[in-house]
């Protein structure tokens, strides 16, 4: 008797709305994966896992709660995820904020979001992803933390301000950078810019809708299915679109 092959175990912060829903429900939806949905409210997550359920009753997802901006919520998935699974093959940084506003108290918050609590939930999860065959990190960024795009006055969002959100993101893309280096030869690690998709971010969805040009968050799932995949292996430090490599990563 053959014995099946262990389901690839992928947890996605923030996977009750947006990119991280569309993510979750492509995962779940497929045989060789097990989906680890996160939370930080359980309530959220249920509403969530069960529109998953409910469209595919074969879908392979559980729910962990997590605050990705508390090491006591941290702490406590890792545990939980530890006695479940043994390891972590992928984590999707995918949880962030993007307030419109600027002040000390709000750039405070983005950049805890967006950049610090992402580099520790990596860092809490380091042990289970060293229990990984092929363990892959991604963390979801933004071409609007391109520095080299801020600056330039041709760019198609040189007008558009995101003070905080650009500058948290440009903190995680040095993230990216570093954790590549530090986990060399372990973990492959990537930057992924999602594209401009139609989700709750900073209260947009309407805005997005009528304006026609964003995209569905389905696309932005699909990449980060080939990413966990291992099929953009090559381009791991780097600054990846949905399709190819982003030009202003070098330049940054
Ligand atoms: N939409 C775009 O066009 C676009 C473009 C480039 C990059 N991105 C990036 O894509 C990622 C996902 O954004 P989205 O567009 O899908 O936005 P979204 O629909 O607003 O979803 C954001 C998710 O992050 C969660 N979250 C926020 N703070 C959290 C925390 N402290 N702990 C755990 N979860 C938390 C939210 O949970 P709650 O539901 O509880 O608030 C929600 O599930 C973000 O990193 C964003 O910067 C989006």
């Amino acid at each position: 008797m053959t014995m099946a092959a262990p389901k690839i175990t992928v947890l996605v912060t923030g996977g009750n709305n947006g990119i991280g829903l569309a993510a979750c429900q492509l995962f779940a939806a497929q045989s060789n994966y097990h989906c680890i949905m996160t939370s930080r409210s359980l309530e959220k997550g249920q509403k969530a896992l069960s529109s998953i359920q409910a469209s595919n009753s074969t879908a392979t997802i559980s729910l962990v709660q997590l605050d990705i901006t508390s090491d006591a919520s941290i702490a406590a998935a890792v545990k939980e995820i530890e006695a479940q699974h043994g390891r972590l093959d992928a984590l999707i940084n995918n949880a962030g904020v993007c307030p419109m506003e600027f002040s000390r108290s709000i750039l405070h918050d983005c950049l805890e979001t967006n950049a610090v609590s992402p580099a520790m939930v990596t860092q809490a999860f380091l042990p289970l992803l060293l229990k990984s065959n092929s363990p892959r990190v991604v963390y979801v960024t933004s071409a609007l933390g391109s520095i080299m795009k801020r600056a330039n006055s041709e760019d198609e969002t040189y007008n558009e301000n995101y003070r905080a959100y650009r500058t948290s993101k440009a903190a995680l893309n040095m993230l990216v950078a570093c954790d590549a280096w530090e986990y060399r030869g372990q973990i492959k690690v990537f930057a992924y810019c999602p594209g401009y998709v139609i989700t709750d971010l900073a209260g947009q969805r309407d805005m997005k809708e009528k304006m026609g040009i964003a995209k569905s968050p389905d696309g932005s799932a699909r990449g980060l299915l080939l990413i966990a995949e291992g099929k953009r292996d090559d381009e791991s430090g780097k600054f990846l679109g949905q399709k190819k490599v982003h030009y202003f990563w070098l330049t940054q």
